[in-house]
């Protein structure tokens, strides 16, 4: 080890013990400003030699790593969920069916249920090497790199942690950084986030772990695998995980009986009111593992745990009034406007009536007294008349017949609950909702566009459709202001700098190379999602053949029924449409598919494919390569992996595993042999 070497090493090492400190003892040692001093001298370093960067440096915490698409990999162990129950009669039959099938006595943990995002946490030689998400329990999203800026989960384990490791726990988002992201967001006229738990899962899926780092999220433990843990009961292991570097539960009780369970619940029934972060119930596990193993799972949530969910609270308020809303793809949303009243912590308003089947289903008329109720959520749902305060000969509420923007009469598909406005190329709450979803990271990818600034640029008349965004220049874009004004009345105004205005325009000009298939999801036919135009340019190669394709060669297309084929045909018969199409066109947009969305071969139909370490080309292309040529892409291997294809400098515990697991191990060379040189 080189002075640099060592220097690095020092200082990670002292960074990271300072962080220790700090989130998991909450007993800082030094203050902020040495801390930051130590931080940038790090930082500096790090640029200078970025070869000699650790895998667990601190300076992670900061992010700025940025994932353009989440992989997604296949859980060691499955993710289940709980079961669920509202009821102490429910609690009392979990605890008879587990004595039942132990004999004898038992000990429970009581814990909280925390209301965030599930995430597991790999530790390899006690570094934290891959974070993923829940998904479908199976398989979730790596989202490493973000979950790395969260500063109560450790990068390194210390003491005698095991060489596998893996923590899952709940990321969550404490009240105060939820409520200081939502003003944020609505000072720049974003749509604030419903509730803590969607603005965790959003902040997880960031793409600049930079920005997820200012975001204010945490960790929190609940669970522990791995071969040969030590300890035999969950409370004893996560105090084990203490010793390892991770929080332990703030809260977290071993009860010797049911009586102890309802004692907690009540207890937190009410003292989570004064949490600074959501829960909504509490979860209750057998302690000891081989009590665990004799109770058993089923193949969807284990025998010896269960949630016991806080009852939601209920209010009976008076429906003063109905808003008639108009969604981004028209659809109408009926809001009631209701004698404000407190619940559970804030003063609720507007609660939405949802569609006009829910109002006759509900039979909701005029003044009526609405039972309103708040969860886990914060929205706040209707649930039901209070008939006894019902006026005699109330007249049903009464839906409208035209938009209540553009005043063009209503529709309704077959089937579907939904009223919609059918103008949508000219209501304009729907041209903006177009405009968005033209923009949207799935889409365009735009993101120096926000919902905020699409509707300044549309309230000052400077777009009225896609195309028109390709129009715009420096002159007209800057200096443009808006005032927003927020609910207490207080005004805030937000304009067009120099770097938004050279933002919006790069960001305008980088769009004209996104693929095909993209751009015309992105073009907002309805019914065309992403997995459709994919297809769809897959088969058409280009805008035109699409546009002239007839029904019999649409329905032809995988996942293409008539009721799509139909909305294809029409959009490509309205002139707006194809006018819009044009200018897109002329602005340099990608209307045909390039040589690199193409597929070469099948050669690798059916194979699981792990890439691993340096080639003489990017990885990425090496990936692209694989898919093309019919191959997956797999980032983790199992016993279902094909090969893994080694470049210089894999990883040695992906050989050793490769290895173990008796996968073969395949060069540059092997492969591009294996899909044809000619296309390398
Ligand atoms: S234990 C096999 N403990 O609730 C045991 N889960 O529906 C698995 N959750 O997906 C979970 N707080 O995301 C456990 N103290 C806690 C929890 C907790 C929140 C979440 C978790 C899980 C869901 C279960």
């Amino acid at each position: 080890m080189n002075d640099i070497q060592q220097e690095i090493a020092r200082l990670s090492e002292e960074i990271n013990r300072h962080n220790y400190y700090y989130y998991m003892l909450d007993d800082p040692k030094i203050s902020d400003y040495d801390f930051d001093q130590l931080l940038q001298r790090l930082i500096d370093l790090e640029r200078q030699y970025p070869e000699y960067v650790l895998p667990d440096s601190p300076t992670q915490r900061v992010g700025g790593t940025i994932t353009k698409q989440f992989e997604s990999a296949r859980h060691l162990y499955p993710m289940l969920s709980l079961g669920n129950t509202y009821s102490e009669a429910d609690l009392l039959e979990f605890d008879t069916r587990v004595r039942s099938l132990l004999n004898g006595p038992v000990e429970y943990v009581c814990e909280l249920k925390y209301d965030g995002v599930a995430i597991s946490l790999i530790y390899e030689q006690g570094v934290l090497t891959r974070a993923v998400t829940r998904g479908d329990g199976t398989r979730g999203d790596v989202v490493t790199a973000n979950v790395k800026t969260i500063g109560s989960v450790p990068l390194r384990l210390q003491g005698d942690y095991p060489d596998l490791l893996e923590a899952r726990g709940e990321i969550i988002m404490p009240y105060d950084s939820f409520n200081n992201l939502n003003a944020e967001r609505e000072d720049v006229g974003d749509q604030p986030f419903a509730n803590p738990r969607n603005a965790a899962s959003g902040s997880l899926k960031l793409q600049n772990s930079a920005d997820v780092a200012k975001r204010g999220l945490s960790f929190k433990l609940y669970y522990a695998l791995g071969e040969n843990l030590p300890e035999n009961n969950h409370y004893a292991r996560l105090r084990k995980l203490h010793e390892w570097g991770f929080r332990f539960p703030d809260v977290m009780e071993k009860v010797p009986d049911l009586n102890g369970v309802y004692g907690f619940i009540h207890a937190w029934d009410e003292k989570r009111k004064q949490l600074p972060y959501p829960i909504d119930g509490i979860v209750i596990k057998v302690n000891d593992f081989s009590q665990q193993q004799q109770v058993g799972s089923t193949a969807k949530s284990p025998r010896w745990a269960i949630a016991y969910k806080f009852k939601a609270e209920r209010v009976s308020t008076q429906l003063l009034s109905v808003d008639f809303q108009v969604g981004r793809t028209g659809i109408i949303t009926p809001v009631a406007n209701l004698r404000p009243v407190s619940l559970a912590g804030t003063v609720v308003k507007r609660a939405t009536l949802n569609n006009r089947d829910f109002i006759r289903d509900m039979d909701i008329r005029e003044q009526d007294s609405l039972f309103v109720e708040k969860g886990g959520e914060i929205i706040p749902k209707i649930v039901g008349v209070d008939m006894e305060h019902r006026m005699p000969g109330a007249l049903p509420v009464a839906f409208v017949t035209n938009c209540p923007v553009c005043g063009t009469p209503l529709q309704q598909h077959e089937g579907e609950a939904g009223v919609f406005c059918p103008n949508e190329l000219h209501c304009a709450p729907q041209i903006r909702g177009k405009l968005e979803h033209f923009i949207a990271r799935k889409a365009m990818n735009i993101d120096s566009l926000g919902e905020g600034k699409i509707e300044v640029l549309y309230a000052q008349g400077l777009v009225r459709n896609a195309a028109d965004l390709y129009d715009l220049t420096y002159d007209r874009l800057f200096g443009l202001e808006k005032v927003i004004e927020d609910e207490n009345g207080k005004t805030k105004t937000l304009s067009f700098k120099e770097k938004t205005v050279a933002n919006i325009l790069n960001g305008l000009e980088q769009s004209k190379t996104v693929p095909f298939e993209r751009v015309l999801y992105a073009i907002g036919i309805r019914f065309v999602g992403e997995v459709t135009a994919k297809k769809l340019a897959r088969r058409f190669k280009n805008i035109d053949t699409l546009a002239n394709a007839t029904q019999e060669e649409l329905v032809e297309v995988e996942d293409v029924g008539e009721r799509v084929a139909q909305s294809i045909i029409q959009y490509f018969n309205n002139t707006e449409n194809l006018e819009m199409v044009m200018r897109l066109k002329s602005a340099g947009l990608r209307f045909e598919t390039g040589e690199e969305q193409q597929s070469d071969s099948q050669r690798l139909q059916g194979m699981s494919i792990v890439v691993s370490g340096v080639f003489s080309i990017p990885r990425d292309d090496i990936k692209a390569m694989i898919e093309r040529n019919g191959g997956k892409n797999v980032s983790s291997i199992s016993k279902n992996t094909t090969y893994v294809l080694a470049g210089e400098k894999m990883g040695p515990e992906k050989r050793k595993k490769a290895e173990s697991l008796g996968i073969p191990i395949i060069s540059e060379e092997d492969f591009k042999e294996m899909i044809g040189t000619e296309r390398v």
